[in-house]
């Protein structure tokens, strides 16, 4: 049974492919395209997963669409209708876009893979959410929390999933309450994301990143803006808001009255925080105050965000009594909330599907179709993240060579290890890629940028050299899933959690262990912490094992192998672009250690 998942249309397009329930290739159109967030038709991605598993079109059973296009388009033509007159751009820029391309999925999809109508099959949205988490995660029975910016009407769904391995029951996954666009969670943080500067479906990561460097003081201001009850359910004040009658802005004029003028895109941001002897080089006493306001406010949309999912994740616990939940929607991303959720709810166990955005609903969708609607067994669990495209030694070999760069072929993974090692404590930033690349929006050691962890200059070392990033975003910290519990607060029995291994998750550091590992430590004393075994990437953990047995410190800085504004590298090719436009120093591809 060969079930082909496909999403795209509205952001971060992708396919997966699931063979007799077990999935064998899911990746993002992004790493093809090289357009970040790519939202059009996958057809690379659905290529790739063909080729990955040795298809055509003619031998998949079902293609599935992760929602339904129909009622899509119904929930815009009632939204916009609703704010007419002042939704004119709306009605007229979405009418292009659905009678040009939308409307035609259907006959799209069926001739790319040239397959009949009746192979062809539709699931909601919040479903295909729902499922791409529960049906990844090992449990039998779970509570199920979905949030995302909008699907077709749902933007947020509470339920319960069952469906046991024997295959016995009735496998099923009922979304119980829902809330409705335009009330939006993941709308909501959008505006602010504008708000703050930064682009939407984008920049969300970066309102998280600024928010430890503000005050949470204006969550009263906030709260006017989002009413929430006790069980999590919310409404917008739709007066604050103009998504839902603006093509190019999400926030009101009113909302400008509230919280003053937007950030200015792409502008520099510093605080008596971020630079406490003022030292940035264009310190200007009134920017740094403007930009503490704009951070005080990423501090209280972050807090009203967290507090509202927290309410949700208890309600699920409440209404289902289960004590395992599943959580997917582009909302889960928000690694700090979900930090909160692991710790502060009755949750014995909580499972994100990695790709939490619609992405993952390409996976959720097929996954769908083959446990629910055709009724099949279960056998698959996501151990890793590791379904992308992979590249033979042969092929590695050829680009490298296209380059003229010399190199040194190492077969032996244990020397391969030492020599990463060796490098790092060297002071150097590597890049590592092996195998096949991440599922997700994060690199998991596969398609890694990796460095000392230790002290803070490293940040700016790495940000100098590749990344040119925004100094205040925070470097991700790797460390051995056993040592774990040593570097962070309320971390206990790491291997039971999942979100650990996907680096979906923010925990608070331990008393006087963030001075261990400053270039990975948060202001205010926090990390979004990956954890590695060995058994899910044997290198990836011999390195960080090594660098702990010269170091003590069981940990490495880890950020994903892209220049910034890109999607992270997929191709040999690409990886050695990015390593020649960079100041990385050393470049250990496949079995091939490249160095400038
Ligand atoms: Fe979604």
């Amino acid at each position: 049974m060969n079930i082909l998942g496909i999403s795209c249309y509205y952001h971060d397009s992708a396919a997966a492919l699931l063979q007799d329930g077990m999935l064998v290739a899911a990746a993002e159109e992004e790493r093809f395209t090289r357009k970040k967030h790519d939202f059009g038709f996958p057809h690379h991605a659905i290529d790739f997963c063909l080729r990955q598993a040795g298809l055509t079109g003619q031998d998949l059973d079902y293609v599935v669409f992760y929602e339904k296009p129909l009622l899509k388009f119904e929930r815009i033509l009632m939204s916009v209708l609703q704010t007419f007159p002042q939704s004119w751009g709306v009605f007229r820029e979405s009418m292009i876009a659905w009678f040009n391309q939308k409307l035609w999925i259907k006959g799209q999809i069926l001739t790319k893979l040239n397959i009949p109508d009746r192979k062809l099959l539709f699931v909601e949205h919040h479903l295909s959410h729902a499922a791409s988490a529960f049906f990844c995660s090992p449990y039998q029975e779970s509570a199920i929390l979905t949030v995302d910016g909008v699907g077709e009407w749902t933007t947020a769904a509470l339920g319960r999933a069952t469906a046991d391995w024997d295959g016995k029951g009735l496998n099923k996954i009922e979304l119980v309450s829902e809330i409705r666009f335009p009330h939006s969670l993941g709308l909501f943080y959008s505006a602010f994301t504008a708000f703050l500067g930064f682009r939407v479906n984008d920049g969300e990561y970066k309102v998280m990143g600024m928010a430890p460097y503000g005050c949470p003081n204006r969550v009263e201001d906030v709260y006017k803006l989002i009413e929430v009850a006790d069980d999590g359910a919310f409404r917008l004040n739709m007066d604050y808001f103009s998504f839902h009658r603006s093509t190019s802005r999400t926030f009101s004029d009113k909302f400008v009255k509230l919280f003053g003028e937007p950030r200015v895109h792409e502008s520099d941001f510093y605080t008596s925080t971020t630079h406490p002897r003022k030292n940035h080089p264009r310190w200007d006493e009134a920017t740094a105050r403007r930009n503490q306001h704009h951070a005080d406010i990423a501090a209280s949309v972050q807090r009203v965000t967290e507090d509202t999912l927290l309410k949700m994740a208890k309600a699920a616990y409440q209404q289902t009594g289960l004590k395992k939940l599943c959580i997917a929607g582009g909302v889960a991303l928000n690694s700090a909330a979900n930090g909160r959720i692991l710790r502060e709810t009755p949750f014995e166990d909580v499972f994100i599907q990695p790709a939490a955005g619609d992405s993952g609903g390409a996976l959720g969708a097929a996954l769908y179709v083959h446990h629910v609607l055709l009724g099949q067994p279960r056998k698959f669990v996501m151990e890793h993240a590791y379904w992308g495209q992979g590249y033979r030694p042969d092929q590695v070999i050829t680009a490298v060579e296209a380059t003229g760069r010399s190199y040194e072929r190492v077969e032996d993974p244990e020397r391969l290890a030492e020599m990463i090692v060796t490098d790092i404590l060297a002071g150097k930033v590597i890049a590592l890629f092996q195998d096949r690349f991440e599922w997700g929006p994060r690199a998991l050691g596969n398609r890694s940028i990796l460095a000392d962890p230790r002290h803070m200059e490293m940040k700016e070392t790495v940000n100098a050299r590749i990344k040119f990033r925004e100094p205040f975003r925070p470097f991700a910290p790797v460390v051995l899933e056993d040592r774990a519990p040593e570097f962070y607060d309320q971390l206990v029995d790491p291997g039971r959690h999942y979100p650990l291994r996907y680096m979906l998750t923010v925990y608070r550091t331990a008393d006087g262990q963030g001075d261990r590992i400053q270039a990975v430590t948060h202001e205010g004393g926090t990390g979004r912490l990956q954890t590695v075994r060995r058994e899910w990437n044997p290198l990836y953990y011999r390195a960080v094992e090594l660098f702990g047995q010269a170091t003590g410190v069981p940990v490495l800085l880890n950020t994903s192998f892209n220049l910034r504004g890109e999607p992270i590298v997929n191709t040999p090719a690409n990886a050695l672009n990015t390593f020649g436009k960079s100041d990385l120093e050393t470049l250990y591809i496949d079995r091939f250690v490249v160095r400038k």
